[in-house]
């Protein structure tokens, strides 16, 4: 007989939905979502829009109910506790500052809604302030700073009242691109230093990748594929995220055999490729290979390769620092090469025949798309 106190209570993770669901009518937008996130780790929802990224940091935050499952944040049960009860910072894509209030003030008013002193205040949004580089910008108005500025000040805003937790909905949406890169750095080490938990929203791959411990990549409401950005980058799991993560070549085949160390695949003509069988079950399957650009090798180099294929140069285009070339293999069009641009180096022109090379390891076999 099992006794009711001997079962295991559930560990929780620092943040988890469990089961969660929404729906508007009779649009599911999160269907099932489970995720568990770690105290101090820096977990980024991606997907292209409309894919359920705010609505789940919403419900997160307290601002949407849930239509099933329950949020547990360090253990304990939120789905319907209000949201000033989470304790729990926000930035938003607009900075949402009080235009009327200095910046001081700005920062000062989450302490001042928590009924902390006068003294501690001060001290605590000047600390602010020099963590955010804008010491002596205390007694200005919002209108008087910088996109780049105010996104920090409501970065500060978000972080003084030291929660263990902060969700960010496209923070740097609005800011131009070397702006954007600057202060991906700027978030990230602040968050190293303070040891907070972020759970970051972007339709932005390459900020994903750059800032995350782990990425969520979502679409259509559901997660696809949850890990390091690393993996998320080199071992896509189906065709959406290698698509949607990074530049990928695809072609087309047919599943011809599988095997305990891979697939082999039939692209047309008597061609096969050797594959990893990621999202393939069976002989006769139509599958979308996906190799990365810069895995593939061009020239003599090529023949060493265990998939090689001659290739008609369709166009080289110079880069800066890699050529990058479009081909057509396998009779298909449109497969991208990237050249590190080293010394000496040259692709050919178009219309010129050139073997193309890459290992089966870095081919994978995934769901036609
Ligand atoms: N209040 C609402 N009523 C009805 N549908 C809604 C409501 N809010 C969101 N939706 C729908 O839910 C889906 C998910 O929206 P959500 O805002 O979560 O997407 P997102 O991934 O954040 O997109 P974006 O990158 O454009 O911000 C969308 O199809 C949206 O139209
Ligand atoms: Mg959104």
């Amino acid at each position: 007989m099992v006794h009711a106190r001997s079962g295991a209570v559930p560990q929780r993770r620092f943040v988890e939905f469990a089961g969660v669901q929404k729906s508007y009518g009779s649009v599911k937008v999160v269907s099932d979502l489970n995720l568990g996130i770690e105290r101090g780790e820096f977990v980024t929802l991606l997907g292209p829009s409309g894919s359920g990224k705010t609505t789940c940091l919403m419900m997160l935050a307290g601002f949407e109910s849930l239509s099933a499952g329950d949020i547990f944040l360090d253990g304990a049960s939120i789905g319907s506790m209000p949201p000033q009860k989470r304790n729990i910072g926000m930035v938003f894509q607009s900075y949402a500052l009080f235009p009327h209030m200095t910046i001081a003030e700005n920062i000062a008013f989450p302490l001042q809604a928590r009924r902390i002193g006068k003294a501690e205040t001060a001290e605590r949004v000047a600390r602010a302030l020099a963590m955010i580089r804008l010491d002596s910008f205390g007694g200005r108005l919002p209108g008087q700073l910088s996109g780049g500025q105010q996104q920090r000040v409501a970065l500060a805003r978000a972080l003084v009242f030291e929660p263990s937790l902060v969700l960010m909905d496209e923070p740097l949406g609005a800011l131009d691109k070397q702006l954007r890169e600057e202060m991906q750095y700027e978030i990230m080490h602040i968050q190293q230093r303070l040891g907070v938990t972020v759970v970051y929203v972007t339709h932005d791959q390459s900020e994903a990748l750059t800032m995350s411990n782990r990425v969520a990549v979502f679409n259509g409401g559901k997660i696809q594929q949850l890990g390091p950005p690393k993996q998320i980058y080199e071992e896509p799991v189906n065709t959406f995220v290698a698509r949607f993560i990074g530049e990928n070549n695809r072609l087309d085949g047919t599943v011809r055999a599988i095997s305990d160390d891979g697939c082999t695949i039939d692209a047309g003509s008597g061609r096969s490729i050797r594959a990893v069988a990621v999202n393939v079950s069976a002989a006769g399957e139509r599958t979308t290979l996906s190799i990365r650009p810069e895995r593939v090798v061009v020239g003599p180099a090529a023949a060493n390769a265990e998939n090689c294929f001659d290739a008609t140069i369709d166009e080289v285009v110079f880069h800066g620092d890699h050529l990058r070339m479009s081909a057509t293999v396998c009779a298909q069009p449109g497969f991208i090469v990237k050249i590190p641009n080293s010394a000496g180096i040259s692709m050919g022109s178009p219309g010129d025949s050139i073997k193309i090379g890459w290992a089966a390891s870095d081919c994978r076999a995934l769901d036609h798309g």
